[in-house]
């Protein structure tokens, strides 16, 4: 049962169910509109109505209303509150994909000399990231697979610890509260990809993480429609990748946050059945003669799952399964019957998706599949039972 009734969201002072912050949230410049919604304010140039207020929006580093086009207009900073809000952080930065939010933060905190250490298994493009842009600027990119591996790798250069819960593709688990533990003793600030989560399923900062980032790209939004990183945490925490993106000209259109808002309103009641029905189609693919096993730590038998219940309240729509080897022929049959699974390599959206596993994905395997057939799926809001009844029909081509 899907537990989504923690009570810690909300703006400080108000304590508010979940349903309800996600119902209420970053609606302020509604009221003068008279609408429901806030409005949608395009602009490059924010004008000031005195000299004194012009000033006094250059004032610190930390801002949390419009100043110039590229931080936001008000319906930036409406979605910001929101998302803050919902994490039970200070302040949130929106940033233009989930894979630029990434960016900034890792490029926030690399100096030449430092370390990172980056859990195994993170998002590809993310462990490209640390090897082609971070190392070049002598960072030293330390891979973990457990708290205990952090540990022995963590040095006195250690400047940021990036987390992925679950790992994309292999969805390993990581002891979370072990690792910030860990990070806090030595003094070492822990980031964390939160994307599989989301504010409804994982308490990022309740868990010790001082930076959580989504891509919003993926449930936030929800509609398949729009790219959108954000960052939550302490104003402190988050000082360094705010100056970064300021400095990189870091920007957001006011109309993917106010989609990203619109989808917002509704992810309590899609987490839950993203939940239900990617356990009902996991277990039943589990059962299945052409699945030699299904990575997906909400399954009572994956190595994962003790972890997972301890952090998560319940379980993203996608997981991984791996094939019975069988011809490329077969394996093509298969991906191309699917009727009711678009065929890409994205998720989070409403609909379901299908994402053979290409070799990049593959490469930091501990266990390697046999024939190298990981397909990844995203189950989406469509019945269950229609999902099993096409996965059953193509699946026929696997043994052929
Ligand atoms: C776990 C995870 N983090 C980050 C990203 C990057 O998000 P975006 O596509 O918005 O750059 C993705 C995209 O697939 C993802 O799966």
């Amino acid at each position: 049962m899907t537990d989504t009734s923690s009570s810690h969201h909300g703006a400080p002072g108000r304590r508010w169910q979940l349903d309800t912050a996600l119902a209420h949230l970053g609606r302020a410049s509604a009221v003068a509109a008279k609408s429901v919604n806030p409005p949608i304010v395009r602009a490059s140039t924010t004008v000031f109505e005195s000299l004194a207020e012009f000033k006094a929006s250059y004032q610190g580093t930390v801002f949390e209303a419009p100043r110039y086009g590229r931080s936001g207009t008000s319906t930036n900073f409406e979605l910001q509150a929101a998302m803050a809000g919902l994490c039970g952080a200070q302040t949130c930065i929106a940033t233009p994909s989930g894979l630029s939010a990434i960016a900034a933060v890792l490029g926030a905190h690399a100096r030449p000399g430092c370390q990172i250490l980056v859990q195994e298994n993170v998002y590809g493009p993310t462990q490209t990231l640390c090897e082609k842009v971070l190392g070049p600027l002598q960072c030293r990119i330390d891979y973990f697979g457990s708290a205990d591996a952090l540990e022995e790798k963590l040095t006195a250069q250690a400047a940021l610890i990036f987390l992925e819960v679950p790992s994309s593709l292999t969805m390993q688990m990581v002891d979370v509260a072990a690792v910030c533990e860990i990070a806090r003793r030595q003094g070492v600030p822990v980031a964390c990809d939160s994307t599989w989560g989301t504010p409804v399923f994982f308490d990022a900062h309740a868990l010790g993480i001082d930076i959580s980032l989504h891509a919003a790209t993926k449930y936030i939004n929800g509609h398949s429609d729009t790219l959108l990183g954000l960052l939550t945490g302490s104003y402190e925490a988050l000082q360094s990748t705010r100056a970064w993106c300021d400095r990189h000209g870091t920007h957001v259109s006011a109309d993917s946050c106010a989609l990203a808002l619109r989808g917002m309103r509704t992810l309590g009641l899609r987490m839950a059945r993203h939940d239900a029905s990617a356990l009902a189609v996991a277990s039943w693919l589990q059962a299945q003669p052409q699945i030699a096993r299904v990575l997906f730590p909400a399954l009572p038998s994956d190595p994962g799952h003790a972890l997972w219940k301890q952090q998560f309240t319940g379980g993203p729509g996608p997981f991984t399964v791996e094939l019975t080897p069988c011809s490329e022929p077969a394996y093509e049959r298969f991906i191309d019957a699917l009727r009711l699974f678009g065929l890409g390599t994205s998720w989070g959206g409403f609909e379901s998706l299908v994402m053979p596993a290409i070799p990049h994905h593959l490469r930091a395997l501990a266990v390697q599949p046999d024939d190298g057939r990981l397909v990844r799926f995203h189950i989406g809001l469509e019945a269950p039972e229609d999902l099993c009844s096409d996965l059953h029909e193509a699946l026929r081509h696997v043994h052929r």
